[in-house]
């Protein structure tokens, strides 16, 4: 399905049905990250999954930010007719997007699932790394950022067919929404402030070889967020619920069935 916000079309599935929970996936993939995880958890909650905008099915922007994709969400659950509060289960960039969303939208969110992410804003060297990445990508198509990603994502034990999957994924991600997201996360603001004043329960997950935002970053923001739980997924690198679905989806599912009945 289909919806606009901002000028830009966005694709998004819904999957099950129940309590609802919302998945954001990261820089460069696309909704297939959830695959596994929608067709498991379908069976109780209902699944809404969208393509951020420059990635997978939903169009480009020149320009973008993580206050609009955080926009981008809330359109997507008013399209999907969505106003329950949902649990809501960001991995890396959407992780980045989710603290967002949790920083001006608190309570369109029951719960917040923060998978291979990190709260702190980027240093100015990585900013200025990322408008290089930018520049070439423009000139020279995204195979640039996959081709340097795809090592970094996985753990050295991941099959061999799961790494040239993504590479594929990522490399045809147009140009345009891979340097429009490359420039939104250098400009991104730090997030800690949002989580320290977090209410609401928050999982936060970790793939135990994850190099990209790797277990001690998940600490320090479990750390920040009271009353938090801290899940380390072995056997996985930074893409989690593609490297270890079992694990990944059996902890997302422990965690959803603690949470306080949905009233509203
Ligand atoms: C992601 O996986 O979304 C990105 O690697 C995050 C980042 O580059 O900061």
């Amino acid at each position: 399905m289909y919806t606009t916000h901002d000028g830009t079309k966005l694709y998004y599935e819904v999957h099950g049905s129940g309590e609802p929970v919302l998945f954001v996936h990261g820089f460069p993939l696309s909704s297939r990250l959830w695959q596994d995880a929608a067709a498991t958890l379908g069976d109780r909650y209902r699944i809404i999954v969208p393509d951020l905008r420059g990635h997978g099915r939903s169009d480009a922007s020149d320009v973008t930010s993580m206050t609009q994709m955080a926009g981008d969400l809330v359109a997507v659950l008013d399209a999907a007719e969505e106003r329950r509060p949902v649990i809501l289960v960001g991995l890396s960039m959407g992780g980045y997007i989710a603290m967002e969303m949790a920083r001006l939208q608190p309570l369109r969110i029951r719960a917040l699932v923060l998978a291979d992410t990190r709260h702190d804003a980027d240093a100015q060297a990585k900013v200025q790394e990322r408008e290089a990445v930018a520049r070439r990508v423009l000139a020279e198509g995204s195979q640039v950022v996959a081709d340097g990603m795809v090592s970094k994502l996985f753990a050295d034990t991941a099959p061999q067919r799961l790494k040239d999957e993504w590479r594929g994924i990522m490399a045809a991600t147009p140009p345009k929404g891979v340097a429009a997201a490359l420039r939104a996360m250098g400009a991104r603001i730090d997030s800690a402030e949002t989580l320290k004043g977090w209410q609401a329960p928050c999982l936060i997950v970790v793939g135990e070889s994850d190099v990209i935002t790797p277990p001690e970053v998940a600490r320090q923001m479990q750390s920040l967020v009271t009353g938090s739980q801290l899940e380390i997924i072995l056997g996985a690198g930074h893409m989690t619920p593609v490297e270890q679905p079992g694990l990944f989806t059996g902890a997302l599912r422990a965690f959803f069935a603690k949470l306080p009945p949905l009233t509203a």
